[in-house]
């Protein structure tokens, strides 16, 4: 049965440290039909996170996508390329709390997973809590507003 509402499709990226754990979400993704786009990696053989984390991060900016996931061995990395883009909130998440919070307060639009840091059952219950956790606005809309005006000081640079 269908545990999560919200089935908007989701784009998914991970480098060699995150695939283990990728291919354990696309199976949980499935279960919940939600359609999700994988744009790799294919396998454990090393590769560099900045690529996939930068392709997420354009296809969510185009609009084409609401929200992502990229796993890495920490999800830090994947965090770090991901925030450079004006409009992307990524949020390194690692536990239930926070995975709520940073779609309530954030309006997170990438989650980020350590492949290497997180188990798989910790993991699907932190997606489950952002998948399915909405934005609420009100006092929160004031910092959003101000992390606006900081990405466009930084862009005019
Ligand atoms: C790759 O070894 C590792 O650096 C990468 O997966 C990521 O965790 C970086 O933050």
């Amino acid at each position: 049965m269908s545990e999560i509402k919200n089935k908007a499709p989701v784009i998914i990226g991970c480098d060699h440290g995150g695939f283990r754990l990728k291919k354990f979400i696309k199976e949980f993704l499935d279960q919940e039909e939600i359609p999700y786009t994988d744009i790799g990696c294919d396998s454990e053989e090393i590769v560099r996170y900045p690529y996939y984390a930068a392709e997420v991060a354009r296809r969510i900016r185009s609009g084409e996508f609401v929200r992502g996931i990229l796993i890495c061995s920490t999800g830090v990395g994947m965090s770090i390329v991901a925030n450079r883009y004006p409009g992307i909130r990524a949020s390194v998440v690692a536990d239930h709390y926070t995975a709520m919070m940073t779609r309530q307060h954030n309006d997170s639009n990438v989650l980020c997973l350590g492949g290497r840091t997180i188990g798989e059952f910790q993991a699907i219950d932190i997606l489950k809590a952002w998948l399915d956790n909405e934005y609420i606005g009100g006092r929160h809309e004031i910092s959003l507003g101000l992390l606006r005006d900081v990405e466009k000081e930084m862009c005019k640079q």
